[in-house]
C-alpha cells in the first residue's frame, strides 16, 4: 500500500497491480503507465498497463470460474450475501474511498462522499437483494409437457467503463452480473484505475472465489479491444463515447456475436416553459449541465427556454453561473474541480471557440480557471442556434447552450432532432403539457420538474445512438441473464 505525500491529498492509494484470480499481478508484458491528479496536472503513481495477453489470462480465471468453481454451485442467497458483505466492507471504507475517487478524478470530495459513495453502496445492496429471486416461469404449452424458463447467467462477462463516475460506473456493472451468477473481466478508464483496484482489495476480502471477478487497468484501443473481440467471453458491457460504441459493436460482431449493452453519448434536451415554477427551473438546469464538471453522459445539454421567459431565464442562469465556486475538489465549498485530463480539456475549450466563432453570445466564463491543472470557468452561451456544433455535438464540459423557443409542436421536432436520445428534462407546472411532451420525446429518461433524479430501482439508458440495453432496476439485471426453455414430457 502506497501513500502519496501531497499535502493536499493525504490518501491511500492501494493497489496498482491488475487483480486476475484474486492475486494481484503485474502485466505480461511488464509494461506500467501513469495516473495524473488533474487538480494540479502531477503524476499520482503508475500503474500495471494491461493488453491483449493479460485479457487472456483474466478470460482464462473467469472461464474457469464460470466452469468449474464454487462460484456456479453456490446458492444464489449466498451469492447474495457475498454482494452485502462487498457493500459493507465499501460503507466501513467510504471515506477512503471517496478521497481516492477524487485525487484521481478531480470532482469535489463532497460529492465523492456524499453522492457517488452512498449510490455505490445502494447499488451492490439492490442487486444482492435480487441474487435469490431471479425466477423463471412455468408455460402452459400444448400437449402433455411440463415447460419451464431458467434465467441463468449469460456467463463471462466483458466490461469497459469510463472514468466520469469510475466507483459508480464499477457498481452498476458488477452488480447485476454478480447477482446473476456471471463472471467478470473489467477495464477500468485509463485516467482513474485507482479507486476500482482498492474495490478488487475489499472484493477479496468479501470471499468471492478466484476468478470470479478479474480487474484490468489499461488502454482501449489495446486492452479494451481485446475484451470486445474476444472469442471467450460472451457478453461486453460498454459506457463511453458512442464512436467507441460502434467499434465495440463491430468487434463482437466479427468476433462471436458477444451480446452487446452500450450506454454512450448524449446531448439531452432540458426544456423550461414559462409556466414552470422559476427558481426551481434555473437551479435545476443550472445542476442538469454543471453537475460533475458537466462531465454527465445524462446532462442537460441543449437548455430549450420559452420565448416569453427567455431573456429572465438567461440572465439569472448567468448569475447562477457566476456563483459557482471553482477550486481545489478537497476544499469542502469548491463545487466544480478539474476536468478529467488534458484531452478533455483541449475538447471542451475548442467547443468554447467554436461557440464563439459560430456567433453564439458568450455571456460568463470561457477561460481557463487558475494556472494548474485542468479547471474551467462555468460558461454560458445565449442565443444559441440549433445547428451550431455546441447545439449538437456531446461537450461534456461546464458549458451551457441556452437557445429559445416559441412554438410547442415545433420544440419536440427540434428537441428529437438529434443522433441521441439518452435524456431529457421538462419544467412546467401543466401537468397534461409535462406527460404530452415526455410522451413524445425520443429519450431513455424523461425527467420532470427534476433532473439527475436517479435511482437504482429505475432504469437508465438510451434511444438511437445513446446506446443499447439498460442499466439499474429490474430491466439492467436482465440483461446479465440468458433465458433457457426446459420440455419435460410428461
Ligand atoms: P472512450 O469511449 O474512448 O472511453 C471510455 C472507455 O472505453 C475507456 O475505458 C476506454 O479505455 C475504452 N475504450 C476506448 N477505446 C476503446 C476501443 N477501441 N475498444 C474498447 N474500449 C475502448 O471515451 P473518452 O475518450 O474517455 O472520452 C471521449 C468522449 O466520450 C467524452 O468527451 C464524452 O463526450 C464521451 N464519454 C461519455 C461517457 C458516458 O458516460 N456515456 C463517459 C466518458 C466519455
Ligand atoms: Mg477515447
Amino acid at each position: 500500500m502506497v501513500t502519496a505525500t501531497r499535502p493536499e491529498a493525504k490518501v491511500k492509494l492501494g493497489p496498482t497491480k491488475l487483480l486476475i484470480n484474486n492475486q494481484w499481478v503485474e502485466s505480461v508484458s511488464g509494461k506500467r503507465f501513469e495516473t495524473i491528479n488533474p487538480a494540479t496536472g502531477e503524476v499520482i503513481c503508475d500503474v500495471a498497463e494491461a493488453d491483449a495477453a493479460d485479457v487472456d489470462r483474466a478470460v482464462e480465471a473467469a472461464r474457469n470460474a464460470f466452469n468449474h468453481s464454487d462460484w456456479r454451485k453456490m446458492s444464489a442467497r449466498k451469492r447474495g450475501e457475498l454482494l452485502y458483505k462487498l457493500a459493507d466492507l465499501i460503507e466501513e471504507n467510504k471515506e477512503e474511498l471517496a478521497r481516492l475517487e477524487t485525487l484521481d478524478n478531480g470532482k469535489p470530495l463532497t460529492e465523492s462522499l456524499n453522492m457517488d459513495l452512498p449510490f455505490v453502496i445502494e447499488t451492490y445492496r439492490y442487486y444482492a437483494g435480487w441474487a435469490d429471486k431471479i425466477q423463471g416461469k412455468t408455460i402452459p404449452i400444448s400437449g402433455s409437457y411440463f415447460c419451464y424458463t431458467r434465467h441463468e447467467p449469460v456467463g463471462v462477462v466483458g466490461q469497459i467503463i469510463p472514468w466520469n463516475f469510475p466507483l459508480l460506473m464499477q457498481a452498476w456493472k458488477l452488480a447485476p452480473a454478480l447477482a446473476a451468477g456471471n463472471t467478470v473481466v473489467m477495464k477500468t478508464a485509463e485516467q482513474t484505475p485507482l479507486s476500482a483496484f482498492r474495490v478488487g482489495e475489499l472484493i477479496v476480502e468479501a470471499g468471492f472465489p478466484p476468478g470470479v471477478v478479474n480487474l484490468l487497468s489499461g488502454y482501449g484501443p489495446t486492452a479494451g479491444a481485446a475484451i470486445a473481440r474476444h472469442p471467450n467471453i460472451d457478453k461486453v458491457a460498454f459506457t463511453g463515447s458512442t464512436e467507441v460504441g460502434h467499434l465495440i459493436m463491430e468487434a463482437a460482431a466479427k468476433s462471436n456475436l458477444k451480446r452487446v449493452t452500450l450506454e454512450l453519448g448524449g446531448k439531452s434536451p432540458n426544456i423550461v416553459f414559462a409556466d414552470a415554477n422559476f427558481d426551481a427551473a434555473i437551479e435545476g438546469s443550472h445542476q442538469a449541465l454543471f453537475f460533475n464538471q458537466g462531465q454527465c453522459c445524462n446532462a442537460g445539454s441543449r437548455l430549450f427556454v420559452e420565448e416569453k421567459c427567455y431573456d429572465e431565464f438567461v440572465e439569472r442562469s448567468v448569475e447562477r453561473a457566476k456563483q459557482r465556486k471553482v477550486g481545489d475538489p478537497f476544499a469542502s465549498d469548491t463545487k466544480q474541480g478539474p476536468q478529467v485530463d488534458r484531452e478533455q480539456f483541449d475538447k471542451v475549450m475548442g467547443y468554447i471557440e467554436s461557440g464563439m466563432r459560430q456567433g453564439a453570445k458568450m455571456l460568463c466564463g470561457g477561460h481557463r480557471f487558475g494556472d494548474r491543472g485542468y479547471f474551467i470557468e462555468p460558461t454560458v452561451f445565449a442565443d444559441v442556434r440549433d445547428d451550431m456544433d455546441i447545439a449538437r455535438e456531446e461537450i461534456f464540459g461546464p458549458v451551457m447552450s441556452i437557445i429559445k423557443f416559441k412554438d410547442i409542436d415545433e420544440l419536440v421536432e427540434r428537441a428529437n432532432d438529434t443522433i441521441y436520445g439518452l435524456a431529457a428534462g421538462v419544467w412546467t407546472q401543466d401537468i397534461s403539457k409535462a406527460h404530452a411532451i415526455a410522451h413524445s420525446l425520443r429519450a431513455g429518461t424523461v425527467w420532470v420538474n427534476c433532473y439527475h433524479a436517479f435511482d437504482i430501482a429505475a432504469p437508465f439508458g438510451g434511444f438511437k445512438q445513446s446506446g443499447m440495453g439498460r442499466e439499474l432496476g429490474e430491466y439492467g439485471l436482465q440483461q446479465y441473464t440468458e433465458v433457457k426453455t426446459v420440455t419435460v414430457k410428461l
